[in-house]
């Protein structure tokens, strides 16, 4: 096929982007389909910072497969309305009609659909046909349309995971030390993570015992004499709190004050508050945990499902760009729970874009303290079987760090102006 496919990342990565990212180089060569790939999502389209993906060895491409992070890098960074900046359009256009590019795929969430939505309506007015398909990410699993989001999986996974471990060694030391363990979970505004925490316990007292979620204000004496309930009930108390949990007037408890490129408060730093919270009004000592940028990393402890979903769209992201489906994004369609089931099918790119799908109400328990059979039936399939990372003598995982040979630029600098 005549002309070249520009991959970009975008927004925060996940333990499985790069599977996604070594589904569409692996489609794309089948097809014959020289992939280049933007360096720091959009940001590097503009800035004519291209990678040429043909100089990677097959084999690295396959470890892409098993390798977190973003290996082209990504970006928070927003295009604004054609009305308001057409030179950025203009100036993408040039790239685009400079290296050949007659495919993009956009590898992002709510925010990316967006974008790549905007440069799918602009191409054709601009001179140049180009194809704009979006792939879903995002571990907070909060995209619409789709049934669930590549990466949440994987968060999900360890998150449950994680609640199981430290949870059996706070239940060691509660005797005569440690009596509560906070840990807080991602999920901006929709508690999927949060929720997911709950498959870590099936029976009434099993941890987590009380689950702090964005759709349920803050009760701060509610929490407290839950948390007291616990402890003398079972001996000890595993709370797990998403970065997202806002008090009765809409403020989140964990602001940290600064905000990115698209308005996004930066939060993180509930879970000391809470446990602060607690010493001073329970007096319990307390463990809290913030695993932060842990948690989308993990490979290592990744879903298979997971892995299968990322590298399932970056497939059918590439089977689209190429049949010239526009304005599109792969999604996953959920066909059955037991077993588990599912297909990958066309959305329209403005569906999904800015819009966030929190956590339906039939998956919070009544009491707001946990999660219902109904979310159990949805998140199970998503965390099932593993796809460990080959292991090296060393004992670390062999992940895979790509040459990124740089494209020669053609035409001249740009700045971006934000
Ligand atoms: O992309 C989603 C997410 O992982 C959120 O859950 C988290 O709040 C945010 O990204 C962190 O973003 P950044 O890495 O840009 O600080």
């Amino acid at each position: 096929m005549q002309g070249n496919l520009l991959y970009a990342q975008s927004g925060g990565v996940t333990a499985v982007i790069n599977a996604s990212a070594c589904a569409v180089i692996e489609t794309a060569r089948k097809h014959k389909v020289r992939v280049l790939a933007a360096r720091n999502g959009i940001i590097g389209a503009l800035r004519e910072e291209l990678i040429d993906t043909s100089k990677e060895s097959a084999s690295a491409i396959a470890a892409l497969r098993h390798t977190p992070g973003g290996a082209f890098g990504s970006c928070r960074f927003k295009l604004k309305s054609i009305e308001q900046n057409r030179a950025q359009y203009e100036r993408l256009i040039d790239v685009f009609r400079a290296h050949d590019i007659r495919w993009f795929l956009y590898n992002g969430g709510n925010d990316s659909a967006d974008t790549a939505n905007k440069i799918s309506q602009i191409g054709k007015a601009l001179g140049h046909d180009v194809t704009v398909v979006g792939v879903p990410k995002t571990v907070d699993n909060d995209l619409a349309v789709t049934d669930c989001c590549p990466g949440f999986g994987s968060v999900a996974k360890y998150t449950a995971v994680s609640v199981l471990e430290a949870s059996l060694d706070v239940a060691s030391m509660a005797e005569s030390s440690t009596k509560v363990f906070v840990m807080e979970v991602m999920g901006r505004h929709a508690g999927w993570i949060a929720a997911a925490a709950g498959l870590a316990g099936k029976s009434a007292d099993e941890a987590p015992h009380i689950i702090l979620f964005p759709e349920i204000p803050f009760d701060e004496a509610g929490f407290l004499a839950r948390v007291k309930a616990t402890v003398e009930r079972v001996g000890w108390c595993t709370v797990v709190v998403s970065e997202g949990v806002r008090n009765k007037e809409g403020r989140f408890l964990s602001e940290v004050g600064t905000r990115d490129a698209f308005g996004h408060a930066q939060l993180g730093g509930v879970a000391p508050l809470l446990a602060d919270l607690v010493k001073r009004n329970l007096g319990y000592k307390y463990h809290w945990a913030l695993p932060d940028y842990l948690q989308r990393s993990a490979r290592h402890i990744a879903s298979k499902t997971d892995v299968e979903h990322a590298y399932a769209v970056g497939k059918a992201g590439v089977e689209y760009a190429l049949a010239g489906k526009n304005a599109v994004m792969p999604v996953i369609v959920r066909t059955g729970d037991a077993p588990y089931r599912w297909k990958i099918e066309a959305a329209p790119l403005g569906k999904v874009a800015n819009h966030e799908k929190t956590l339906p109400k039939s998956f919070i328990r009544r009491d707001g303290y946990g999660i219902t059979e109904a979310a159990r039936r949805y998140l199970e399939p998503l965390i099932r079987g593993e796809e460990a990372p080959p292991s090296g003598k060393d004992g670390l995982p062999k992940y895979v760090r790509l040459k990124n040979v740089a494209v020669k630029k053609k035409l001249p600098a740009y700045a971006i102006d934000g």
